[in-house]
């Protein structure tokens, strides 16, 4: 079988891995904008170019490809899906229409109002260059301000963490100049993330994940594409409650319920729902339309199933008949990034990784001469899997260890500490 994956992250390494321990015989071809040592180390062929770049569709044609996966969300918002669904090539990423769940966030929130879907905050759309965005930010008080489109999980601010309320006036109105905009109120929780394959009406769900997006420990500093993640031995984390789960799991199925009636598109892909458990139960924060990154990194080694049998039953519509099964282990995934990052990351520096048990991802690295470079972007993720998310944290910090380079990383996600935090944390909301 012949298999193209488009992205160069970890979050496609990992799915190229699971493509290659597939009983399949599969063939890997990949389509990245630079050359990911750990995938290109997989694939038979790749190609170097954007992954917006419509030419993919011809890589695709020229290797016959039986079937296409997109990691990331640009090439989903470019309808690259479309364009190789339309040359006859199934595509596990959804087309353009039901992919705006995650790049138009407008969309999105006026979407769930329209059809009822649970978890939906307080918020308003103003559409680009429109006025009363103080009068608004001034009746809610506590907001938070989301440009529409994409903007690499940094557009996204929060009053209290990035600025008071005439900051945030001020970057509603600056945003507003360039691109529509959601102000909406700000949740107080803790967040988690549920993934799930979805086959246009049937839904097969990982495990629940918790990223960290501050690039700091302490969760303090700038918001980051997300620092590391863990998940428990089971669905749900330590802080969440079964219902927490549940809830989570409905709202996504009745989302791809009701993708389908107002797209007339069938949702098939990967649908990440961003959820925050909050005093009053669960709000959805956002949806994208792939996996995470690094949430992947969490839940794909740990599937039971063939990852392209899934992937096939993804793109046919057969999911229901699927039994898709995850590990019930621990993991832990803690990114080393560039100094400096993410305002100002040292790009073109040297990263040597030594010998280690930890499960090890290249992401925004590119390979020159033998030698491994870091973009400036997150470079190497690192994983730990065991039975508790205290070993599994300890595997994930021995293959920190292990790198060598101007990096560094988030010491505390995972630890006991932290996740005692997050205990306390909800504790104290739900009391
Ligand atoms: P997003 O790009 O929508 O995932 O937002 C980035 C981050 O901003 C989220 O992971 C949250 O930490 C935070 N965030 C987004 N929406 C809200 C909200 N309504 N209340 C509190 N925090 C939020
Ligand atoms: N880690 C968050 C994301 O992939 O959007």
């Amino acid at each position: 079988m012949r298999v193209l994956l488009v992205g160069g992250g970890g979050r496609e390494h990992a799915i190229a891995e699971a493509i290659s321990r597939s009983r399949k015989d599969p063939q890997l071809y990949a389509a990245m904008s630079k050359k990911n040592p750990g995938i290109a180390r997989l694939c038979k062929d790749f190609i170097l170019i954007k992954e917006t770049d419509p030419e993919i569709v011809n890589f695709a044609i020229r290797n016959k490809i039986d079937l296409a996966i997109t990691g990331p969300e640009t090439p989903l918002a470019a309808g690259i899906p479309d364009m190789l669904w339309d040359a006859g090539i199934p595509v596990v990423g959804p087309r353009k229409l039901a992919a705006q769940i995650e790049f138009d966030k407008a969309w999105t929130r006026n979407f769930m109002k329209k059809y009822d879907i649970a978890g939906l905050p307080l918020f308003k759309v103003f559409r680009k260059g429109q006025s009363g965005t103080d009068e608004y930010i001034d009746e809610i008080g506590d907001v938070v301000i989301k440009p529409a489109g994409l903007t690499g999980g940094k557009g996204v601010k929060v009053m209290g963490d990035h600025f008071g309320i005439e900051g945030a006036k001020i970057y509603a109105r600056e945003v507003l100049k360039k691109d529509d905009l959601v102000i909406e109120e700000r949740l107080i929780g803790e967040e988690f993330t549920v993934q799930a394959f979805v086959d246009g009406s049937t839904l097969a769900f990982a495990p629940s994940v918790q990223d960290h997006k501050r690039a700091f420990d302490g969760d303090k500093g700038p918001n980051t594409g997300g620092m590391g993640s863990y998940n428990d031995a089971k669905d749900i984390l330590p802080f969440m409650k079964e219902s927490d789960y549940s809830g989570a799991k409905k709202i996504m199925i009745d989302s791809v319920r009701a993708v389908r009636k107002e797209t007339g598109v069938p949702y098939q892909g990967i649908l990440y729902g961003q959820f925050m458990a909050t005093a009053k139960g669960i709000s959805v924060i956002e949806f994208n339309a792939r996996f995470g990154d690094p949430e992947a990194m969490n839940v794909i080694p740990l599937l039971e199933n063939d990852f392209l049998d899934v992937c096939m039953a993804v793109v046919t519509g057969t999911l229901g008949k699927s039994k898709v099964a995850f590990k019930k282990q621990a993991t832990v995934c803690k990114y080393a990034v560039p100094e400096g990052y993410p305002d100002d990351p040292v790009k073109d520096s040297v990263v040597e990784i030594g010998s280690t048990n930890a499960h090890v991802f290249y992401s925004s690295v590119y390979e020159k001469d033998s030698k491994i470079y870091t973009t400036g972007s997150r470079a190497i993720a690192v994983l730990g899997t065991a039975g508790t998310i205290q070993d599994a944290e300890k595997i994930a910090q021995v293959g920190l260890g292990a790198l060598k380079g101007r990096l560094f990383s988030r010491m505390d996600i995972g630890t006991e500490e932290l996740i005692r935090k997050r205990i306390q944390h909800m504790k104290e909301l739900r009391a």
